[in-house]
């Protein structure tokens, strides 16, 4: 696999073009700023939660091709064999990890999501695994950006491809953080979102409203910014990050941080 070199990350819905083809009295090109690129849908306004109820029965068709194509498959391995002790993977979906686990490394596993059909389609998933785990598994239904839904006190708190779904990215990383147990529990996230390269997160800008009402996914978020906002950083700490393709799969290891006053 090979990592690309970081380029500065445009700005999500702002464009901004260097014009050399137009005829110019001076020999230096010209920079055109275009107008930010409108996007009519947002969070506040629109509610993926029908997409995901009614995608869960077909969903490991319809990716199942793509994740093949650009190695998915061996990121979510190398990613959620490290889970160990009181596992938690958030916006579980259809249960696509499940196979990765080492579930000998697994004291008790919890798997929520927002939507019940996701959540249905992962419990069959799970029974239907060829080496059982000798652990309890929960299946919880729980929004990852409210905190009040959400479970507490794990050891590893895994995330794949949940923060582009799901309302409020950074309540979810924070909330991700509380439901560790101590500074020594791991956030394991695979996500992706915006690239190293202007011209893919033009792409992603200007289709994102067409993606986002066929797919429930928010695919030009940044990822490398959420982790920067200051609630996250007041809970979370960046242990290793990598990213492909473009930068847009970001391969991401993270510990909580507990103020002294925090007693978990
Ligand atoms: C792109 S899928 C990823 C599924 C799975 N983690 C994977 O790696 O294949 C996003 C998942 O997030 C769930 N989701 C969306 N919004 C959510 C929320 N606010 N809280 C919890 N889960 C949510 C969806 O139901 C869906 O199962």
């Amino acid at each position: 696999m090979v990592v690309f070199k970081s380029k500065g990350d445009t700005a999500a819905n702002t464009t901004t073009t260097t014009d050399t083809t137009a005829p110019s009295e001076s020999a230096a090109p010209k920079t055109t700023v275009l107008k930010p690129i409108e996007t009519k849908v947002t969070p506040s306004q629109f509610d993926t939660s029908p997409i995901w109820e009614s995608v869960a029965k077909s969903y490991d068709n319809e990716i199942g091709w793509d994740e093949r194509v650009m190695g998915i498959g061996l990121l979510r391995r190398w990613l959620v064999s490290q889970a160990k002790g009181d596992v938690l993977e958030v916006s579980t979906g259809t249960g696509r990890n499940f196979s990765y686990y080492k579930p000998e490394s697994i004291t008790s596993a919890t798997f929520t999501d927002r939507h019940p059909p996701m959540l249905e389609e992962a419990k069959h998933k799970f029974e239907k695994q060829p080496k059982p785990w000798n652990v309890e598994a929960n299946f919880i239904t729980a929004n990852v950006d409210d905190p009040k839904s959400m479970p507490q006190g794990f050891d590893t708190v895994v995330d794949t491809f949940g923060l582009c779904s799901c309302g409020d990215p950074v309540e979810a990383l924070v909330s991700l953080a509380d439901a560790c147990k101590s500074e020594d529990s791991r956030i394991l996230l695979l996500e992706h979102g915006r690239s190293h390269y202007d011209w893919l997160n033009r792409l992603l800008d200007t289709n994102v409203d067409k993606h986002v009402t066929r797919w429930g996914c928010w695919w030009n978020r940044d990822m490398v910014g959420l982790l920067e906002d200051k609630r996250v950083k007041e809970k979370m700490e960046v242990v290793s990050m990598y990213r492909w393709h473009f930068g847009t799969t970001c391969y991401i290891v993270a510990k909580p941080k507990r103020s002294p006053t925090e007693t978990k």
